[in-house]
């Protein structure tokens, strides 16, 4: 199997990087900080991925997904299993927002993650699975989330579409939307739950893992996970 992960630098990305490894597959690692990158393929090496190649990743650019879609051809393994994670939050009121970061929400979370997931999709097939880590606001009212719900809810409807567009050819698409999780996600925002009542990114990946390891004649269309708590 290779497993591409993006937004594996960091927070739950790396912890599905981890998991993976220990898994033994092929793993292909797509972020911006290539410096963090290379260390998480390291670290994937040395807890039994059979490889485990970095690349840099900038979501915003149609171009850098093209040359992850090429890296993934020249990578060994079968079938391929895309984790769409990498992502990005700025929390705050709409009023109180300048355009950029509402304009880099909608860019990075949705139009970002659905131009790597047009890139690769000539090389899945039969036993290939797109798992998408969206979030619990693509369906929740949560205000001072405004750009980053609507971005992880259009994402939720493109890749519903998609499901149906694919199953025919024996492809699997998850929609995961997590509830809040301990990552650097929460450094510097206004406010955070209390860290002890969020999910870990180990308890996350194992949720994904459990996912790519799921009956190969079921598919598991979508999944809420939310700390025991709830809606933090
Ligand atoms: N933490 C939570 O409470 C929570 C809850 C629900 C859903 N999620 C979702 O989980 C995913 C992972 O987030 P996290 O909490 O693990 O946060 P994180 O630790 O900040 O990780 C985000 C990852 O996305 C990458 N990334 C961000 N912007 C990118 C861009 N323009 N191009 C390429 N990669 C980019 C980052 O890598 P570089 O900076 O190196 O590029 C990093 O590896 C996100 O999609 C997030 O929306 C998180």
């Amino acid at each position: 199997m290779r497993i591409v992960i993006t937004g594996a630098s960091s927070g739950i990305g790396r912890a599905v990087a981890h998991a993976c490894a220990k898994d033994g597959s092929h793993l292909v690692l797509a972020a911006r900080r290539l410096e963090m990158l290379n260390e998480v393929a390291e670290e994937c090496r040395a807890h039994g991925a059979l490889s485990a190649t970095a690349i840099r990743l900038d979501l915003t650019s149609h171009s850098d997904a093209l040359e992850l879609a090429n890296l993934i051809e020249q990578t060994p393994g079968s079938p391929t299993v895309l984790v769409n994670n990498a992502g990005s939050a700025v929390f705050g009121e709409v009023l109180d927002q300048p355009w950029e970061a509402i304009e880099r929400q909608l860019t990075t979370n949705l139009l970002g993650t659905i131009s790597v997931t047009h890139a690769l999709l000539p090389q899945l097939g039969p036993g290939s699975m797109i798992i998408n880590i969206l979030s619990i606001a693509a369906q929740a009212v949560l205000p001072g989330a405004a750009a980053y719900s609507a971005a992880k809810a259009g994402a939720h409807q493109f890749f519903k579409v998609l499901r149906q567009e694919v199953r025919s050819k024996g492809i699997r698409v998850t929609n995961i939307l997590p509830g809040a999780t301990m990552t650097p996600v929460w450094e510097g925002a206004t406010w955070q739950p209390d860290p002890s009542d969020m999910m870990t990114v180990e308890g996350l990946a194992a949720t994904v893992l459990g996912i790519i390891h799921q009956h190969p004649q079921q598919s598991l269309d979508e999944l809420t996970v939310l700390p025991i708590k709830g809606i933090l």
